[in-house]
């Protein structure tokens, strides 16, 4: 499966894994969306602006999407986000706990 992110004002096509979660993911071509938690769900440090497709994202832990949000902007937590289907942009420069 593809998911694009957006990183940099550059779009990187990235392969996902069956059940591959997509911080994972983007960490074999060099993006690093981990927290301080390291992927383990606790921190939402990895939680970024889910630009399309959030319909296709299911939470590896609760079986659901999960969205975090300012009221406008989707946002999912990428160490858990498993992409269920093609349309996914992510963008990793818009997270809930970037400055
Ligand atoms: S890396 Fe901490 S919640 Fe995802």
């Amino acid at each position: 499966m593809k998911v694009t992110i957006l990183q940099g004002g550059t779009e990187h096509l990235c392969d996902v894994a069956d059940g591959e979660t997509i911080a994972d993911a983007a960490s074999r071509i060099g993006i690093n969306l981990l927290g301080a938690c390291g992927g383990h769900g606790i921190c939402n440090m990895c939680s970024r602006h889910v630009v399309s497709g959030i319909e296709n994202i299911l939470n590896l832990k609760t079986q659901k999407p999960t969205i975090h949000g300012d009221g406008y902007a989707p946002y999912a937590r990428t160490c858990t986000a498993i992409p269920t289907k093609e349309g996914i942009v992510i963008d990793a420069d818009r997270g809930t706990r970037l400055s």
